[in-house]
């Protein structure tokens, strides 16, 4: 639980190598049993958090078919185009956070017609129990599913005293690929340490999901 209260979950799937997509930025679930625990994280959430690099290459619009959800973007500089698929939705409250030194002005008013909820941090990087507090004050989110990639993973990793990270290990490797399951800066060994809770084998009998805690 973070200091707002909020229960956060990081789900990914990765390569044997570290690799959450390709260099192209293409990850699709390898076996349907992946694809169901992605759909089961989004069931348990209230609200999801995914950043901007990621919505460039999922085709994903991150809406729950029959519940109402909250999604948000983090997107300092406004890079993702105000008719992406991402602010269409009329069920889900759409929040966008952006830094406000480089937030271009005209995009924040266009997404603000769309009544999408632009909201502006002074900080570079947006202090993750900012958006927390966000989420928890202004929609009521308990459950909180951090989609990736692997950038906005370590902001919510580095920054939270207690987060649970769920990673699927699928028997690919993918080589030069700039998108790391958990992008961190360099760290010295033994790095950041995390408790391993539960380790199996998923159904299709290849891909083995684990979970970790970080808590202090
Ligand atoms: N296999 C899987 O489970 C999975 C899941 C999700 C995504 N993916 C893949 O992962 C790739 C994208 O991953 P990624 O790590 O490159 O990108 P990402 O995490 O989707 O987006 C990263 C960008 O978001 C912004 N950002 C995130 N957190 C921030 C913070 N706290 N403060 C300020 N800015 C923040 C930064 O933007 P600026 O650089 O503009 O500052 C950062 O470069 C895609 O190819 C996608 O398909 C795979």
């Amino acid at each position: 639980m973070s200091k707002t209260g909020v229960n956060v979950k990081i789900v990914l799937a990765s390569s044997i190598d570290g690799k959450i997509a390709d260099a192209n930025g293409v990850w699709r679930p390898l076996c349907p049993h992946d694809e169901e625990r992605f759909y089961q994280a989004m069931r348990w959430a209230d609200a999801i958090i995914v950043g901007w690099r990621t919505l460039v290459h999922s085709g994903l619009d991150f809406s729950v078919e029959g519940k109402k959800i909250t999604k948000a973007l983090v997107d300092p500089r406004g890079e993702i185009n105000t008719n992406h698929k991402f602010f269409d939705s009329n069920v889900n409250n759409i929040v966008v956070f952006g830094y406000s030194r480089l937030y271009p002005q005209e995009k924040m008013l266009e997404l603000r017609k769309k009544n999408v909820n632009v909201i502006m941090s002074d900080k570079y990087p947006i202090e993750p129990e900012f958006m927390l507090s966000v989420l928890a004050n202004d929609y009521g989110s308990r459950n909180v599913l951090v989609a990736g990639g692997g950038t906005t993973a370590w902001y919510f990793l580095e920054k939270l005293t207690d987060v649970e990270l769920q990673i699927t290990v699928a028997p690919v490797v993918l080589g030069d690929s700039p998108y790391h399951n958990i992008r961190a800066p360099s760290l010295s060994h033994p790095g950041l340490r995390l408790r391993l809770t539960s380790v199996r084998l998923c159904e299709c009998g290849q891909e083995i999901v684990c979970t970790y805690r970080k808590h202090f």
